[in-house]
């Protein structure tokens, strides 16, 4: 299967991209392709509400940026991730400013869609999983896995080993 994880991080070397790592080499293990986009490293703005994508655009954005490699993955991918640190209790700006843009093509044709967090402290996930489940409700998908790593937690064998075997499973 084909699957897209979208990195929030703007740290390429940080704990969200390790965690994709280790979660990468357990669908590789598996036969999937994972494709890791970098969005939070990304040139990618936020939606202008003009309407041009279902007016004139024809479902296509005005803004031409970044997003532009972003939507053919997705058009393409059987699986989307979705992977952030919590920035404020929330995605990451960058990684909000790509989930914003889904609104030209309606919705990413994946049914199957999972979510990897990181954070410093426990318990601050609440916010991302209300907006994550309210987006699968909507576009009618389905979810496969929540994993979430505070500061104590993130980098460690036990973490990798999660998301490792969670992608193997797939
Ligand atoms: C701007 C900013 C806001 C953050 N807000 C939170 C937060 O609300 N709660 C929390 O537990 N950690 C917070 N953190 C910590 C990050 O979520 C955590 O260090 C994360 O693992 C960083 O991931 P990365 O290395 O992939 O960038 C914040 C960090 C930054 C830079």
């Amino acid at each position: 299967m084909k699957i897209v994880v979208l990195n929030g991080s703007p740290r390429p070397k940080g704990n969200t991209a390790a965690l994709i790592a280790a979660f990468k080499e357990g669908c590789e293990s598996s036969g999937h392709q994972v494709s890791v986009i970098p969005v939070g490293t990304m040139n990618i703005g936020g939606c202008r509400d003009c309407e041009y994508c279902h007016t004139k655009g024809g479902g296509t954005c005005v803004q031409k940026d970044d997003m532009e490699k972003v939507y053919p993955a997705l058009a393409e991918a059987e699986m989307v991730v979705l992977a952030s640190p919590v920035y404020y209790f929330g995605l990451t700006g960058q990684l909000q400013s790509a989930v914003s843009r889904f609104y030209a093509v309606g919705a990413p044709a994946a049914k199957k869609w999972a979510l990897l967090l990181t954070s410093g402290s426990p318990d601050v996930y609440p916010a991302i999983e209300a907006q994550y489940r309210g987006i699968l409700n909507f576009i009618q998908a389905k979810d496969l896995g929540i994993f979430e790593y505070d500061g104590k937690q993130v980098g460690t064998e036990a973490a990798f080993g999660e998301v490792r075997a969670f992608g193997a499973s797939l």
